[in-house]
């Protein structure tokens, strides 16, 4: 009679000492195999973890002989009496205490060899691991990432359900939505030559479900953007998207910080005390350097462009005479850096743009503190050193580095600069958990190539009712482009050391406020029509005020498993050109399915 394995008692990591005596059946993978002249022992695995076998060929002789003939991965059934391990306890198994005495054992799949070994810490590369991903999924991290997924989405959907949000879904084959990135295509059979869009979000959907009074919504959501790839982006990824009606910023922001905290004390029991901070998109900009500011540590960036005007350091004058700024970091006990690093430094912010990277010790001499090496020779006058050394509060043994520029480019190389030093000098504190609202974003951006204004979060972004003004709302004036770029934005970012993991925004709910947004954008009126005709005929019949947010769900994830990038929480993620190495997606398809699409023009 086979052994009835769907009958299993527990799974391979829920026996305990007090299981003693107790007859069980398990059954699961071979993940470790010992022959010990005689005795056979073997290590069972499955979900949830590992479980040791005993095989003993004076009692069980028969099945003593089948376990002696199993290799890795093979599937078994077992059924056995669980005792204790007297002395030889294994303090680092959850189930060390005990093994499992087996009489009886099925084999009930036999497997290849695989390619590589099934453990905790291997060294094979991602590629590999990928094509493989069904052997990979059995390796602890994996496993302990997908399970950690699947607590911290219900913990979402319960936190969302309790406050009277309704779980909606919204179509994948849609029409081009407003995220800014580039689509993925679908194209129709019955129609040759149209296509659908994957969504980048189910943007305009769910301020349709405003629109049509469904109040609260929440959707687990994948969205589909056809850019770069990085370590926390893929191609295709899942958004906690939620959407209310007749909502201030501050009601979306309350409940998406608390349920934050709530995903955040279950996953790894960390308390997060709320309100969190909040920063305006200015300030995250002049003290960090970016818009996702991380808070875990200090070296902020000071501005000391009046100080720097002092000197004739042609590096400092020219862009400031440019209307630039000059802006350091302090980085504490800094001149014990070699000149390596330090050159190391420079060369990578030249990568970035940078014209190098001035900087100086700070040393004594005396009793008197001076600057050595770097530009220090530029900043000999009294005046400015002492006003530095007053600005930065810098001290013996610390290093200034600056950069000189306009705005945007002291910005983006001291956040850069700010950031890789805190990594290489391990400045980072571990554990540690600072989250943060960046508000107050602006509406619009600026893009000098294609001297173009662009919408910095979505077009349906409300602006601030006081800076309405700006706009021109009400007539057909196009302002003056410093005006524009002044508009600021009901929108906000919430950041988890110095990862953004959501946007959103209040909605335009006037179609008068939305007309001005396209016009600005420089969309015309049948432009706007055609692309987002439904929304602008839905927002002219009763729209509720209503505003939102998406959470980048992956990021989450990976952020509280502590993993270093998103296809880590993914279960079959993407590897960085897009491809899929297990179903080796994108594929040819065949001429006839070409064909039945109108392209088989395409195949050359
Ligand atoms: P946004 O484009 O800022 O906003 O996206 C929201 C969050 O989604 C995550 N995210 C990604 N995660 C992985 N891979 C990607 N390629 C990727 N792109 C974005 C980020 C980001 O913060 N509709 C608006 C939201 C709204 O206004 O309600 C939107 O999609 O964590």
């Amino acid at each position: 009679m086979p052994l009835p394995y769907n009958e299993r008692t527990h799974d391979c990591g829920a026996l305990r000492g007090a299981d003693v005596g107790k007859t069980v059946l398990l059954a699961g993978w071979v993940d470790n195999f010992r022959d010990l002249g005689g005795m056979v022992f073997i290590d069972l695995r499955d979900r949830g973890g590992i479980t040791q076998l005993r095989f003993d060929p004076t009692t069980d002789p028969k099945a003593h002989e089948v376990a002696r003939s199993l290799r890795s991965e093979y599937v078994i059934c077992v059924r056995g009496e669980v005792v204790h391990r007297g002395e030889k306890v294994n303090p680092n198994l959850p189930t060390g205490e005990i093994e499992v005495k087996a009489h009886e054992i099925d084999l009930l799949s036999k497997s290849k060899t695989p390619p590589y070994l099934i453990a905790d810490e291997i060294e094979t590369n991602e590629d590999l691991r990928l094509q493989t991903r069904f052997l990979d999924l059995r390796r602890t991290p994996v496993k302990r990432a997908l399970m950690m997924r699947h607590r911290i989405t219900k913990t979402i959907r319960d936190y969302f359900d309790r406050h009277g949000f309704l779980d909606v879904e919204t179509p994948i084959l849609t029409k081009s939505t407003p995220e800014g990135a580039r689509d993925y295509l679908v194209p129709s059979r019955l129609e040759h030559g149209s296509f659908y869009a994957l969504p980048q979000s189910p943007q305009l959907f769910k301020q349709l479900l405003m629109i049509g009074g469904m109040d609260r919504y929440m959707q687990i959501a994948r969205c589909f953007r056809d850019e770069d790839l990085r370590a926390d982006r893929q191609p295709e990824f899942t958004q906690v998207d939620v959407e209310m009606a007749f909502v201030q910023p501050e009601n979306v922001m309350g409940h998406v910080e608390a349920c934050l905290a709530e995903v955040i004390r279950e996953a790894i029991g960390v308390e997060i005390k709320l309100p969190l901070p909040r920063i305006s998109y200015a300030e995250a900009m002049k003290s960090y350097g970016r818009d996702a500011p991380d808070l875990r540590y200090g070296m902020t960036i000071k501005d000391v462009t009046e100080i720097a005007k002092k000197t004739d350091f042609k590096v400092f004058r020219e862009p400031i005479d440019a209307g630039g700024v000059v802006r350091c970091i302090v980085v504490e006990r800094g001149s014990e850096m070699t000149r390596k690093e330090t050159d190391g430094l420079t060369e990578e912010i030249k990568g970035i743009g940078a014209g190098g990277l001035p900087l100086v010790k700070v040393a004594e001499e005396g009793g008197n503190v001076v600057f050595q090496t770097g530009i220090a020779k530029f900043l000999e006058n009294e005046d400015v050193k002492k006003g530095l050394i007053e600005a930065t509060g810098a001290k013996v043994g610390d290093l200034i580095m600056f950069a000189a520029g306009s705005e945007a480019t002291v910005c983006k190389h001291l956040g850069w600069l700010r950031s890789t030093v805190a990594e290489r000098r391990n400045l980072i504190p571990e554990n540690q958990w600072a989250m943060c609202w960046v508000v107050d974003f602006p509406l619009f951006g600026y893009d000098d190539e294609e001297k173009a204004v662009y919408p910095m979060h979505h077009p349906f972004t409300s602006p601030k009712d006081e800076d309405l003004h700006l706009m021109r709302v009400g007539s057909d004036e196009i302002p003056p482009k410093e005006d524009i770029l002044k508009v600021r934005a009901k929108a906000y970012d919430v950041v988890l050391n110095g990862i953004e993991l959501g946007g959103g925004s209040i909605r335009i709910h006037r179609s008068d406020v939305q007309g001005k947004v396209f016009k600005l954008l420089g969309l015309s009126d049948e432009e706007a029509r055609v692309k987002f005709q439904f929304l602008m005929e839905a927002l002219q019949f009763g729209a509720p005020p209503h505003g939102g947010i998406a959470l980048g769900l992956d990021r989450i994830v990976m952020l509280l498993g502590g993993f270093d990038s998103i296809r880590d929480v993914i279960a079959f993620p993407k590897v960085a050109s897009g491809a899929c190495p297990l179903t080796e997606a994108p594929s040819e398809v065949t001429t006839r399915q070409l064909r039945e699409l109108g392209l088989d023009r395409l195949r050359t």
